[in-house]
């Protein structure tokens, strides 16, 4: 039942929270830190990733940074070799495009795909089977209320977190009966920094609760994802927007 298996001296074991610069990436690697996991900062820029590495150890927490343009799938390979047996693997790392759907180039169409897609398959493809040998882990998902229903304009980035729920769901049927729990956060709009603030005000406004979410209010529940907290939870896709997608 336990999440843990490569357990460390100080603390639960070992996770890998992609895209972990910025935004809910960042405020999860704090988050996980926080509860006692060692984690695998990871992202592009380094100069942010060596400050969310000080940060959480200044918190009495330990992390590393390891660099990885994930769109390129050679890299998401030797992100898998560099970082080891990890427990809880955090599929975070994504970009978003909206705009009408003729002004979207194939280039940044093949982008959005790789970047969000092709990537969570071939980081899991390289991780989950270590995972199901020791028979404990958990992965969480960043799907989106994109995802769950038609956004004007987001066609291409919606398709990419339909893709992530259900690989989510396939990635339960295959690694769950091995002790592998495979979940996804649909979140709603969330203030971070690739999101222009006005945008999340107006998607946030059309939420039940009526704003956009705070990048914590995300880490909260990828964290308890993480924990045996959710030692019953497995290919769900929660919808952590709102209740957006409830209306
Ligand atoms: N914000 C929202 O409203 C919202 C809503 C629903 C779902 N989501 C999803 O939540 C996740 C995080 O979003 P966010 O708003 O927190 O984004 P963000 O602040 O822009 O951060 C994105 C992170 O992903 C990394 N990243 C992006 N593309 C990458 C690539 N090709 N290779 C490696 N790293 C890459 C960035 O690394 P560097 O900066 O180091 O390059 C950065 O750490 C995304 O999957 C997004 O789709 C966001």
């Amino acid at each position: 039942m336990s999440a843990v298996s490569t357990t460390t001296d100080t603390g639960l074991g070992i996770a890998l929270v992609t895209g972990a610069t910025s935004g809910i990436g960042r405020a999860t690697a704090l988050r996980l830190a926080r509860d006692g996991w060692e984690v695998v900062v990871h992202g592009r820029n380094a100069k942010r990733g060596a400050e969310v590495v000080r940060e959480i150890e200044t918190q009495g927490g330990r992390a590393r940074f390891v660099a990885a343009d994930l769109k390129d799938v050679a890299a998401v390979r030797n992100l898998v070799d560099q970082v080891g047996d990890i427990d809880v693997l955090v599929n975070n790392a994504g970009a978003s495009w909206f705009g009408p759907t003729a002004a979207l180039d194939e280039a940044t169409f093949d982008d959005l795909f790789d970047g969000n897609v092709r990537s969570a398959y071939f980081l899991v493809a390289g991780i989950a089977p270590g995972m199901a040998k020791r028979s404990s882990g958990s992965i969480i998902n960043l799907a989106s209320m994109a995802g769950q229903i038609g956004l004007d304009g987001g066609a291409a980035y919606g398709a990419t977190k339909a893709a992530l729920s259900s690989m989510t769901r396939s990635w339960a049927a295959e690694f769950s009966p091995r002790g592998v729990r495979v979940n996804a956060v649909a979140a709603g709009p969330v203030y971070s920094a690739s999101e222009k603030a006005p945008l999340i005000d107006r998607l946030g406004a059309t939420t039940l609760i009526g704003r956009g979410a705070q990048v914590e209010e995300i880490a909260e529940v990828i964290a308890f994802l993480g924990s045996d907290k959710a030692s019953y939870l497995t290919g769900a896709t929660l919808a952590v927007d709102g209740g957006r997608t409830a209306i």
